[in-house]
């Protein structure tokens, strides 16, 4: 297995202050709710976090899919749940890759049954073409291709997590 920079820290940082920037300007004055989803989204929640100048309050949730890949029964489940309560709060959901769009898809509705007062998406990596659930990500950092990526939270067998770029997972013998 070998890596290749997709996306540099560079590239990364840039873009986080960009949508940090385009988040402050979008919102009306007031707190912003961040909630992370666990755990790919851990590096982008940081960056995205301190790139947003307003007051926020940051929680977290787990969550996960089964069969991924598989079937598209989309059943999903809460590992970890929110520790307060979202009502009437503008939310913005962090991942960090939105693939099938069955997590976030799930995640909003059962956010919005929690009765606040927005919910929004942001999203580090797109991956448009696996789409299997419609999905409106509000900020996007960069559409990608379909291909297996690693680093700046994605893992590979919980691996990977730490690098400061995403890089692709090649098969050398490819
Ligand atoms: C990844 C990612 C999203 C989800 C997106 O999480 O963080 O939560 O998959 O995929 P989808 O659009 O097909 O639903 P993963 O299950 O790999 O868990 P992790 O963040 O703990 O690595």
């Amino acid at each position: 297995m070998s890596l290749r920079i997709l996306i540099s820290e560079d590239q990364i940082q840039t873009r986080i202050k960009e949508l940090g920037a385009q988040i402050d300007a979008d919102y009306p004055a007031g707190e912003l709710h961040l909630v992370c989803i666990l755990k790919g989204a851990f590096g982008f929640l940081a960056d995205l976090s301190r790139a947003i100048k307003r007051d926020t309050l940051i929680q977290f949730m787990g969550i996960s899919s089964y069969g991924k890949g598989k079937t598209t029964s989309g059943e999903v489940k809460v590992t970890k749940d929110l520790d307060h309560s979202v009502e009437g709060a503008n939310l913005l959901i962090v991942e960090d890759i939105v693939d099938s769009g069955v997590t976030l898809s799930y995640l909003t509705h059962l956010l919005q049954q929690r009765r606040p007062r927005s919910v929004r998406i942001a999203a580090l990596l797109d991956k448009p073409e696996r789409r299997l659930r419609p999905v409106e990500v509000s900020y996007v950092g960069f559409k990608i291709p379909d291909e297996f990526v690693v680093g700046y939270g994605l893992d590979y067998g919980e691996k990977y997590r730490n690098l400061r770029d995403v890089c692709v997972l090649e098969n050398e013998a490819a």
